[in-house]
């Protein structure tokens, strides 16, 4: 399989996260919002996906028509399942005026549970469009207290305990050692990193919004604080910068357990296609619908 030349009728996403080779192969790269809308709109059959499974799962939700393929059906967001149905019904139950907002890295019952879905790229825009006063945040802590310690909306916030292992581990002394061993580098960084790593960036944001900047910014310069998947787009589109990352071997394991050879396998009809239980998908979709109605 060539570059881009798989052909057929089906459409290939894939995430920033995912290896080059399997990036050089898509038609679409993108951050988890943008793959999610870019699912929804295409007049594809089939759309296959590359990246973790609440990805794909995202996309069948949007698409029931549609089938869709996970080139690697094992590959899961550690951060998916990281928050208690239990505690969603009680605080429901016991907080008045409340919005369950889950971010996308969850999994469809979650998702079902919800008022409505936030990526990193709109989770602010979104949480202060919503009318209810109290928002319970989950799964994410990190990009929750991010959320909120930039609210200008005036919400009160309950914080899921969910976080991704990848990006939690970074510290603020990595941060502070890539910082005396680049000087002259500005660094971006994912909000799924802690507080206090976040504010020791120049610029916090989803990985699209990361590799914009970079392209955009005059400094040549930078250090990275997200998954190193992102480095084979950010080298493509600003071959003339310099791209650090903020630690050694800042991988998502999951995201890398994608193959060629699996994408191919996708295309060809030989995994079986994403499934989601009808009940759950209707109710997950209201939550990914009403995310794609106040994102615009
Ligand atoms: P983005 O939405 O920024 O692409 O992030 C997805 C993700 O899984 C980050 O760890
Ligand atoms: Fe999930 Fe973290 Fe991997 Fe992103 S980097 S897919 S949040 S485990």
């Amino acid at each position: 399989m060539k570059d881009r030349e798989h052909g057929g009728d089906a459409l290939v996403l894939a995430h920033y996260y995912a290896p080059a080779e399997v990036q050089r192969t898509a038609d679409f790269v993108g951050d988890s919002y943008a793959l999610a809308k870019k699912a929804k709109e295409s007049d594809k059959d089939t759309v296959v996906f590359c990246g973790v499974s609440f990805m794909g799962e995202s996309a069948k939700i949007l698409c029931p028509e549609k089938t869709v393929y996970l080139p690697e059906p094992a590959a899961h967001c550690a951060m998916a399942d990281m928050a208690d149905e239990e505690e969603i019904m009680r605080l429901r139950r016991e907080v008045p005026d409340l919005a369950v907002v889950t971010y996308i890295n969850s999994s469809a019952r979650l998702k079902a549970l919800s008022d409505v879905i936030v990526t990193s790229s709109n989770a602010q825009k979104i949480v202060a469009a919503l009318p209810q006063k109290n928002i319970y945040f989950i799964p994410d802590q990190n990009l929750g207290k991010y959320v909120a310690a930039h609210d200008t909306s005036g919400k009160n916030f309950i914080f899921g305990r969910g976080y991704c292992p990848v990006h939690a581990a970074v510290t603020a002394e990595d941060v502070l050692r890539a910082k005396t061993a680049h000087p002259d580098a500005r660094f971006l960084t994912h909000p799924e990193c802690a507080a206090e790593v976040c504010a020791l960036a120049d610029y916090v944001g989803s990985t699209a919004g990361i590799i914009s900047f970079a392209e955009d910014s005059e400094a040549r310069e930078f250090i990275v604080g997200t998954e190193e998947g992102v480095l084979y787009e950010l080298e493509r589109r600003c071959p003339n910068k310099k791209f650090y990352l903020v630690r050694v071997r800042f991988l998502c394991e999951d995201m890398k357990k994608i193959t060629r050879e699996k994408v191919r396998a996708a295309l060809a009809g030989e995994l079986p296609p994403v499934e989601v239980e009808e009940k759950v998908r209707v109710k997950a979709e209201r939550a990914l619908l009403r995310m794609l109605e106040l994102a615009q």
